[in-house]
């Protein structure tokens, strides 16, 4: 059998409009993490994509005057891949409910479950809202305030809602619900973080109503097989995706290799399709469920929620555009909790950039190559005889990677970053309290072991850099190559990508003799920051 793969997924976003940062978020974290478990030599797969069909985004190209599909391939194409592009993801599959793989593998999941007599006809009448592409209880809808008095909105987001009646196919999803709590019961990491898994335990005991899967009032989706009337509802085509995308329907084989998705990363206001109506469907099918939901926190604008529909939202690219893709994943990862909701701002990121990017981590990758540069011309010195105070930087680094590692496990990016920058306040504070331009002083006179004492430290400092280098590779792969080159790493250890995070704590890996050099800087000032 070969190796279990680490099968991450993001949301496949509507293509309702243009990303924001929100969707970002997201992407960001997942590439973080992906590219980290690469680095610890797992087998690994990270998808993304978009998610086409459905009501909303049928009225959003009905408004603009096109086709539902000529809309989105413009969407996909000028803004959607650009994004992955613009923030430097590096993602396995980019899946789009519109590819042909997916209609086929749909169909044959929701055949398949016809047959297993999981579905049924009736007609349903009740609320329904296109901003979330939900059907809402009448126990969940309550009446408008402020803009919209007068209308009825959903209590679970806020989001308006529309009376409907229509012919529907019925999933029997109250079939489901003791045996969720009970899965829930037994996987007690399979919905995170706590406030998630609470949330939905609690909707799930209030009792689960069978699921209208079809609609019948338009046509923009995948039409149900046995029944041209209908087409699917789009969740339950959408959450399919992360299946037919590796090969449900159509590659039974990849499927069984890939499956089931070891994290599905959500922001919590879609935790409830993920956590409840996925893993039923998986159930009813026979289906292996996934490992895990892992449902992050609201990126607040002003205090309110940032989204498409609220047209509040800012672009990747207004922030990358200023402070690099490097500076823009740090940020995200570092300044916020995943899992929690939390507030950005211009001034932050110029804050952070300038403080902990350019003085923290530029200016101690810069200052060493100046000095193995200027005290021994660019050849990476040997060590001597370590002291106290380069066992304290080994202990750090052995420390930090652990905790570093830990923390990816857990999915808390910003745990790991914190722990990574214990790396490089020990690499400043070590360059200040030994003094290197002193020592090199003293060795120019002659004088006892200073050249050895010069030469450990410089080595030491080199070391500590090799490290960040590669466990700073999946947060900031630009800045980490740089680093890399400068220090002539490639030649003795091999591509940065291969590093493998398991071992890079072992000491003394850059060979004495290595060829250093003053790297570009890597995080240059940014003299006028525009304020958003
Ligand atoms: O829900 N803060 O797509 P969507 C943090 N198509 N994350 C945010 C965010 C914010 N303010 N706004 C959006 C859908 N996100 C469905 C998903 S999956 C089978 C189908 C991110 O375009 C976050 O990941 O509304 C959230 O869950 C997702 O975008 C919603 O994207
Ligand atoms: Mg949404």
């Amino acid at each position: 059998m070969s190796a279990e793969t680490f099968y991450v997924t993001t949301p496949i976003y509507y293509v309702n409009d243009a990303p924001h940062i929100g969707h970002g978020y997201t992407t960001v974290m997942g590439d973080i993490i992906t590219r980290w478990h690469r680095q610890r030599g797992e087998k690994v797969w990270y998808t993304t994509g978009t998610d086409e069909h459905g009501e909303k985004v049928l009225r959003k190209a009905q408004a603009n005057g096109v086709t539902p599909q000529e809309w989105v391939d413009k969407l996909v194409e000028e803004e959607w891949r650009p994004l992955l592009r613009t923030i430097d993801a590096a993602n396995d599959d980019f899946t789009r409910t519109t590819d042909l793989r997916h209609l086929e593998g749909a169909q044959a999941f929701w055949t398949a479950l016809n047959e297993r007599g999981a579905v049924y006809q009736g007609s349903f009448t009740g609320w329904y809202s296109v901003g979330s592409e939900e059907f809402v209880g009448d126990d969940d809808v309550v009446d408008g305030e402020g803009d919209d008095e007068g209308i009825k909105v959903s209590k679970l987001d806020g989001s308006r809602v529309e009376l409907i009646s229509e012919d529907n196919y019925f999933f029997r999803l109250s079939d489901y619900q003791q045996k969720l709590l009970d899965f829930y019961e037994a996987n007690p990491t399979f919905i995170q973080p706590e406030s998630a898994r609470n949330e939905v335990i609690s909707f799930v005991s209030r009792g689960l109503r069978d699921l209208s899967i079809s609609r019948s009032t338009f046509d923009w989706g995948i039409p149900v097989p046995w029944d041209a009337d209908h087409i699917f509802y789009v969740w339950i085509e959408a959450l399919l995706s992360y299946a037919t995308s590796v090969g449900y329907g159509s590659d039974r084989e990849r499927f069984d290799e890939v499956w089931p998705a070891s994290i599905h990363l959500v922001g919590k206001d879609i935790a409830r399709f993920h956590a409840v109506i996925w893993p039923a469907m998986l159930m009813a099918a026979g289906e292996h469920v996934p490992h895990r939901v892992f449902a992050h926190g609201w990126l607040l604008v002003g205090g309110q929620k940032m989204s498409k529909s609220k047209a509040n939202g800012i672009r990747p690219d207004e922030l990358v555009d200023t402070f690099g893709s490097d500076a823009y994943r740090y940020y995200f990862a570092r300044a916020l909790t995943f899992g929690s909701d939390g507030s950005i701002s211009w001034e932050d990121i110029n804050a952070r950039y300038h403080a902990e990017l350019a003085n923290g981590f530029g200016n101690l990758a810069s200052r060493v190559a100046a000095m193995i540069g200027k005290y021994f011309g660019g050849t990476l010195p040997a060590s001597g005889e370590h002291t106290d105070a380069e066992l304290t930087v080994v202990d750090t680094v052995v420390d930090a990677v652990r905790d570093a590692d830990a923390a990816i496990e857990a999915v808390a990016p910003q745990d790991a970053l914190a722990a990574i920058w214990r790396i490089v306040d020990e690499l400043n504070g070590y360059i200040t309290s030994q003094e290197p331009w002193k020592v090199a002083k003293t060795a120019a006179s002659g004088e006892g072991n200073a050249g050895d004492r010069l030469a450990t430290i410089l080595n030491t400092t080199a070391e500590g850099l090799r490290v960040l280098a590669v466990v700073l590779n999946p947060v900031m792969p630009k800045a980490s190559a740089v680093l890399w080159e400068s220090l002539g790493a490639e030649a003795a250890l091999g591509a940065l990508a291969d590093q493998r995070i398991d071992a890079v704590a072992a000491w003394g890996q850059l060979p004495a003799g290595t060829t250093v050099t003053k790297p570009a800087s890597l995080f240059p000032r940014i003299e006028t920051a525009p304020t958003a």
